[in-house]
């Protein structure tokens, strides 16, 4: 999960890594009693999780309370990159002598962690990544040593951050170390961390990501989940506990195991092609030993996303044998009928494995109209997407 800005500067301030004190809010009047509160010039800052804000004129100072009610006007539904800013951050806005760049991020190729620092921050990374290389130092950081002391030294030395200020950013990485480690992050970015003429060292921006396999046992984690800026289907996949991704197609589709729902995508994206186009909807792996009550709930979850024209049950059954599969596609069909809200898109199944002419058996006997079954993933693939584009087309 990928924080806000103002969560990430949070996590900053437990862990004591120096930040600017800022509150969020989602009207310009707020913005203003916040200012106010402050008592001093602030920025106002637009709360998107994309980078960039600030050349996309979402970062902007205030000298005044009234002028930060004016700014947030401007800032507050600005689109930035496909976002729409529905908050922004009233920080203590600092005067900047250097701005510089400091992160740590898995390095899953490597089996580490990856540290990077600039004393070129401010501006895109990737930019100085591709301009300037050997302004950019990366060093590897061993997952269980972590960020010691003397490798915070080495990232700084090899960086080479002006002696005066290393003492400082060493004790910046350090605690930006121990923000990763306690909060479960696979990032933490700083930029820009900035150097005042005061010569004080503070995160005036801050990007961290959290692992969501760690969510179980961070008490924090509930707290920051961004219920509006989630697709509302994925958030109820969620509730379902269902390994649910929602893309951009028209066919939904409904698998066990990673493996086999990964492979189905591809095959109805190719399949896809010779039918104008039609592509996957979602990624949705019901597990291995998923009962009827699973396969109810994905078939209720992939058939009210309002994307998808045609279903595709594309299931080996192995721990799960598909008998309880057959009855779950019954079961979710007859839910949906007794909520009032009947299924209207057809639905493919092909079914395979252990207890498979069983299942067959019970699809067959229930004579659905929306159920077809097809017997091999590749015509099953070819005929949702001939469905889905007909569906479509006949809209
Ligand atoms: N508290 C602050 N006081 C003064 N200037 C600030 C403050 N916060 C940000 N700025 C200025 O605004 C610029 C952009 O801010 P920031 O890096 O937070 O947003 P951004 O451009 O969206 O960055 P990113 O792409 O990393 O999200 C900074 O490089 C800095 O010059
Ligand atoms: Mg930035």
């Amino acid at each position: 999960m990928d924080l806000y800005e103002y969560q990430a500067k949070e996590l900053f301030l437990k862990h004591d890594v120096p930040t600017t004190p800022g509150e969020v809010c989602t009207t310009p009047e707020a913005a203003e009693a916040i200012a106010t509160r402050i008592g001093k010039p602030v920025v106002v800052k637009a709360q998107v999780k994309v980078g960039g804000r600030g050349k996309a004129g979402g970062v902007k100072l205030a000298e005044d309370p009234a002028e930060a009610k004016a700014r947030a006007t401007d800032i507050l539904g600005l689109d930035i990159k496909g976002h729409t800013v529905h908050r922004v951050l009233v920080a203590q806005a600092s005067d900047i002598s250097e701005e510089y760049y400091v992160s740590f991020m898995l390095d899953r190729a490597n089996r580490c962690f990856l540290a990077m620092a600039s004393v070129e921050g401010g501006v895109e990374i990737e930019e100085v990544a591709a301009n300037n290389p050997d302004a950019l130092a990366m060093i590897r950081v061993d997952a269980l040593e972590g960020c010691t002391e003397a490798k915070a030294r080495e990232i700084v030395a090899a960086a080479k951050f002006d002696a005066k200020i290393a003492d400082q950013v060493v004790n910046v990485l350090m605690k930006l170390w121990t923000v990763l480690v306690k909060e479960d992050a696979t990032l933490v970015e700083v930029n820009p961390l900035v150097l005042t003429p005061e010569g004080q060292i503070l995160a005036l921006d801050g990007k961290v990501t959290i692992d969501d396999n760690a969510a179980y046992r961070l008490e924090s984690y509930e707290g920051m989940v961004d219920r509006e800026g989630t697709d509302p289907i994925e958030l109820r996949a969620k509730e379902f506990d269902l390994n649910y991704v929602k893309l951009t197609g028209d066919v939904g589709i409904i698998g066990n195991g990673a493996g086999l729902v990964m492979s189905t995508l591809d095959v109805v994206a190719y399949a896809g092609e010779e039918f104008g186009g039609m592509k996957p909807a979602n990624f949705l792996d019901i597990g291995g030993g998923a009962s009827a009550t699973v396969m109810a709930n994905g078939l209720d979850i992939v058939l009210n996303d309002p994307e998808v024209q045609a279903v595709f049950v594309n299931v080996f059954g192995g721990i799960t044998s598909c008998d309880a599969v057959a009855n779950g596609v019954i079961q979710a069909l007859e839910l949906l009928e007794k909520q009032g809200t009947p299924a209207t898109k057809p639905i493919v199944c092909r079914i395979d494995g252990n207890n498979a002419i069983e299942g067959r058996r019970i699809l067959t006997d229930a004579n659905h109209p929306l159920i077809e079954i097809v017997d091999t993933m590749d015509d099953a693939a070819r005929r949702v997407a001939e469905l889905a584009a007909a569906r479509k087309a006949g809209k």
